[in-house]
């Protein structure tokens, strides 16, 4: 889950809690709970879900985009830890997709921002899983990486420009 949050704006009530619960806490105990049972099995795998969002934050998004890269350092721990074991640790970071999550959005967050649609995301997907591809970053999500790893500056600067322009427009 992913709530938009304009720190200045709507803080008073906002219950960052739950989105840490769902996104970030959930799936570490899932993990742990899974564990051993997995470790049993002649093979398994644990394929966490993070965002585009895991390399580099959307300021509109403040705590979802925490959640996320904290999930994708958390992924990078267990693939490590299990690196000889029977267990596959796989990261899917999604970009933008054509689902529900984005009713919580305006209009003008998503100016200018390509959407997939879900089954394509699948696609992509199962083809990262079946050629053991441990980073799946589909579309935008791959060019995002790059970016906010050769260019971090500029990368992070057309992030919040999103962010101002909602920011001025809600305001006014
Ligand atoms: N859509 C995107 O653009 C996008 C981009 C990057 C990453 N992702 C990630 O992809 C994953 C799936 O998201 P989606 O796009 O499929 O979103 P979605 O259509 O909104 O589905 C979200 C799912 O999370 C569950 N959920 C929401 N709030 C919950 C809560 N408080 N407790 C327990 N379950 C809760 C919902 O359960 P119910 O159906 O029971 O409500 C639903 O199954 C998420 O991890 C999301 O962060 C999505």
């Amino acid at each position: 889950m992913g709530k938009r949050l304009i720190l200045q704006k709507n803080f008073d009530g906002f219950d960052s809690d739950e989105e840490i619960r769902v996104n970030l806490s959930a799936p570490i105990q899932l993990t742990h709970l899974f564990l051993n049972h997995f470790l049993k099995q002649e093979s398994a795998a644990f394929i966490n879900i993070t965002s585009a969002l895991a390399s580099l934050p959307l300021p509109i998004l403040p705590v979802y985009s925490a959640t996320k890269a904290g999930l994708h350092s958390y992924t990078l721990s267990l693939r490590q830890q299990l690196k000889n074991s029977n267990i596959k640790v796989f990261e899917l970071a999604p970009p933008t997709t054509e689902t529900e999550m984005l009713n919580g959005f305006k209009q003008s967050d998503l100016k200018g921002v390509s959407v997939m649609k879900p089954q394509e995301l699948v696609k992509l997907s199962i083809d990262g899983i079946l050629n053991d591809k441990w980073e799946i970053y589909p579309g935008a999500s791959g060019s995002l990486k790059l970016l906010s790893r050769i260019w971090p500056d500029f990368a992070l600067s057309r992030m919040s420009h999103q962010f101002q322009q909602a920011n001025l427009k809600e305001n006014s």
